[in-house]
């Protein structure tokens, strides 16, 4: 067996002696016999070692440092409950990921609103609920904070969104912080993003956020960050009368999808960051802020399990072999999109000797749904249960009901047991908003 391949599994995973795989001492196949694929499994022990990890790791270099895991890379209510056990904060983008949180009984003062453009609802239900910080994305948007919180008689804590202009060396899709982004001001903007800020009487300018993208394998496009944007910090407590008291550096951290991809030191990227800003706070002789980073893929990516069963195997006449599996795009748009490239493993067979390269396709109706180009797998057959780990940050929330398909379940497994935290989708489900 490949026992490299458990590196990218959830930490809990193992083999037994039949090379059945379980998670969270939980056997993959009494869970698929219970709750049928497509199925997303997702590890406790992992999911709460991550958020130990990072929290640990920062608050070894810095005072006071907020972990807000992102929730567009997952989100659901066992999710938002297990999070505030662990004390984390929150980055939200949503009504919906706002519900789904406090559904699960997160506190929103330990919440941060993005996105680039907040409806007035949005920005009301965050007001409402007391989300402790709006992130403002533009100038427009720095008007409707104000105008909401007028309307409400709220003062709204608020950090301005900056495009620091570093190439994160990512997939072109997921790079954010480049110069001309759709997202925040640029950095020429910021005086002028804080002077209105000042002038606003609804707004109280805590500081500054940026995100330079995602996947991103490197701690020197972070450091890069520290460096372009601490100086505006500076300028902002030195010259435009900013009380600065947070800065939050967004998310982007990597995980490993394959056993090549080199596995992300989370320790050195916290060393390398938080070591950036002391020397760039001494510098500029400033207070060190509160700091905030974002993690969202690299809390969650690792934890989760995606698993499939066999179904039709077709040869085509140039000796490639297609496997198809009952998921695909509808659960997974991530291969169709950015070109991700996953591994796959037989979690029935995991003994197999991997003896033939195969393409493992989706059930969608596009030629693009292959969920993973030529991979060498075992003998398979009918029934087989195939799992893609590393499944666990931006499927499940990306998911779709292209095709009518309804999206799939997901269990949260530990110490023996399996908890269903969400339930398959129904063809009620999606017949429910038609008129
Ligand atoms: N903070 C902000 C403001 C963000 O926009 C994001 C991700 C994060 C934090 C978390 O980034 P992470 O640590 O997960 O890299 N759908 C794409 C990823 C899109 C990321 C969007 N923003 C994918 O599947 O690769």
């Amino acid at each position: 067996m490949n026992t490299k391949i458990l590196s990218i599994f959830p930490i809990t995973a193992k083999v037994g002696d039949d090379g059945c795989l379980s998670i969270g001492d939980v056997d993959i196949t009494s869970l698929v016999a219970q709750y049928g694929t497509p199925l997303y499994v997702y590890d406790e022990n992992t999911l709460r070692y991550m958020c130990q990890e990072y929290q640990n790791l920062f608050a070894k270099e810095l005072p006071d440092v907020a972990v807000a895991f992102a929730g567009k890379a997952f989100m659901c209510k066992a999710l938002a409950t297990l999070l505030e056990e662990e004390g984390l904060s929150l980055d939200i983008i949503s009504q919906g990921e706002l519900a789904m949180a406090v559904a699960g009984g997160f506190n929103p003062k330990r919440m941060y609103l993005h996105g680039n453009n907040k409806t007035i609802d949005e920005l009301t239900d965050a007001l409402l609920a007391g989300v402790g910080y709006i992130v403002a994305d533009g100038f427009d948007d720095l008007q409707n904070i104000n105008d909401v919180a007028a309307a409400l008689n709220k003062k709204a804590s608020v950090l301005l969104r900056l495009t620091p202009n570093v190439d994160p060396h990512t997939h072109r899709f997921i790079i954010t912080g480049q110069a001309d982004s759709k997202f925040g001001f640029a950095l020429h903007m910021a005086e002028q993003a804080c002077c209105q800020a000042l002038a606003m009487p609804y707004i109280d300018l805590h500081g500054f956020h940026c995100h330079i993208g995602s996947q991103i394998m490197e701690t020197e496009p972070f450091v890069q960050t520290v460096q372009n944007v601490m100086p505006i910090c500076a300028k902002a407590v030195h010259e435009w009368g900013v009380n600065l008291r947070r800065f939050n550096l967004g998310g982007g951290y990597a995980i490993a999808y394959n056993e090549q991809d080199k596995l992300p030191n989370y320790k050195e990227y916290v060393t390398a960051v938080c070591d950036e800003i002391k020397k760039q706070c001494q510098l500029l002789h400033i207070n060190i802020p509160a700091i905030t980073i974002e993690p969202g893929r690299s809390l969650v990516g690792r934890a989760g399990v995606a698993l499939y069963t066999v179904g039709n195997i077709k040869e085509r006449q140039n000796g490639s072999l297609y496997i198809a599996v009952d998921g695909g795009m509808g659960d997974n748009i991530r291969p169709a999109m950015y070109e991700a490239k996953y591994l796959a493993a037989v979690a029935n067979n995991m003994l197999a000797v991997p003896s033939r390269e195969v393409s493992i396709a989706g059930r969608f109706c596009e030629s693009s749904d292959i969920l993973i180009h030529n991979i060498k797998m075992p003998l398979l057959k009918r029934g087989d249960i195939i799992a893609v780990p590393a499944s666990g940050a931006y499927s499940v929330p990306m998911a779709s009901n292209y095709n009518g398909m309804a999206r799939p379940a997901i269990v949260f497994v530990k110490d023996g047991h399996a908890k269903l935290v969400r339930r398959r989708e129904t063809i009620e489900d999606l017949l429910k908003c038609e008129i």
